[in-house]
């Protein structure tokens, strides 16, 4: 009775051990169809429309490939972008594509990063002084400035020697690198007229701190505009303003509304952008803004794509740049998209023949 017993308890534990094995099985089956590399998407915030396309661009196309992606904005808050990335590692992220707040504030979570085998690339802003960035992917951020300067230069005729015409700057905030950049590309073509005196910059706002905008707040931008408005322009009237993104040119805009500008007798004056976000091609379309600077986020996507696929192959990424990017601790192999100038001559072919927007976006 005992060997019968004792019997039929193998036979329930061999049973149950296969069951188990089974199960064990099973789950390890859905979790290789599950196990997909893990990529996290760290992006800055979502106040701004381009961070939500890069984004959700950038989820699909990680997606087709069959990456899980884990998508985080962190509405401009540091802390909140580091533990975002934190939980990324914790999670077992191979890549982190990481948008930064602040360039300078990720060294130690990279760091992290970085002892756990996780490989990081720079989108859109470079991340300094850690060496734990692998790839940076961007706009020729030099060439942005550049396209946004050159714009005034031929609407006012400065290279033709006209002028003196009166000229204000309103640029980003001192911690996205990619400001040196746009300041500096513009004024590479804007200053010469500066010194010469075509352009007369009455508030004496000149350099990029004076000319700063904490967080590209549009209501700090329109808030400083308001007071060079009141301070230097009573009696003047402003003939352009170099805006180094949408957001500030719509703080810009809303300033110089407020003081009468766009009408017949007082019109615009030539106003800058950058990211042909919708408010902004709409006032383009309206004639308040004069151009943007289209960045097309797609293609920023797809090479970010090619980079991660690089990085999970332990293959070098493709890129196009290995000398301009130092972040103080090494030179980072850069890819660089192209941007394109956008106004209402262009708009359509650039903005709408091409998918970016549907005509009724723009309504
Ligand atoms: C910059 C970026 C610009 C603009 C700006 C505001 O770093 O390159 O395209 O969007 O931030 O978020």
């Amino acid at each position: 009775m005992r060997k019968i017993l004792a019997l039929i308890l193998v036979g329930v534990m061999l049973t149950a051990t296969l069951i188990m094995v089974g199960c064990g099985g099973a789950q390890s089956t859905t979790s290789s169809n599950e196990k997909s590399i893990k990529v996290g998407v760290s992006m800055p915030t979502k106040s701004l429309q381009r961070w939500n396309q890069d984004g959700s661009n950038m989820e699909a196309k990680l997606k087709e490939k069959g990456y899980q992606v884990d998508l985080q904005f962190a509405e401009n808050k540091v802390e909140t972008q580091v533990s975002q990335i934190e939980n990324m590692i914790t999670k077992g992220a191979k890549v982190i594509v990481v948008g930064a707040i602040d360039g300078s504030a990720l060294s130690s979570v990279l760091d992290e990063a970085k002892s756990a085998g996780c490989a990081i690339i720079a989108y859109d802003r470079l991340i300094m002084n850690t060496d734990a960035v692998n790839a940076y992917a961007t706009f020729d951020n030099f060439s942005v400035g550049k396209i946004q300067g050159q714009y005034i230069e031929e609407k006012l005729g400065l290279k033709e020697g006209k002028g003196p015409y009166n000229f204000e700057i309103a640029t980003g905030p001192l911690d996205d690198n990619n400001v040196v950049y746009f300041f500096n590309g513009a004024m590479e073509v804007l200053k010469p007229y500066i010194d010469k005196g075509q352009l007369v910059v009455k508030s004496g706002q000149v350099t990029r701190e004076q000319c700063a905008t904490p967080n590209w707040d549009e209501a700090k931008a329109q808030e400083r505009m308001d007071n060079i408005i009141t301070a230097s322009y009573t009696s003047n009237k402003i003939d352009a303003v170099l805006c180094s993104n949408d957001s500030t040119s719509l703080g810009v805009q809303s300033a110089l509304k407020s003081a009468g500008y766009g009408s017949a007798d007082k019109p615009m004056p030539i106003v800058t952008g950058q990211d042909a976000n919708i408010a902004n091609v709409k006032a383009i379309v309206s004639g308040q803004q004069a151009m943007s600077v289209f960045k097309d986020t797609r293609a920023l996507a797809d090479q970010v794509v090619k980079m991660v696929e690089a990085m999970v192959n332990k293959q070098e990424p493709e890129v196009n740049d290995t000398t301009t990017y130092n972040n103080g601790k090494k030179v980072i192999p850069s890819f660089l998209c192209k941007p394109q100038f956008v106004d209402k001559s262009n708009y359509k072919t650039l903005l709408i023949d091409s998918g970016y927007y549907k005509e009724s976006d723009l309504k």
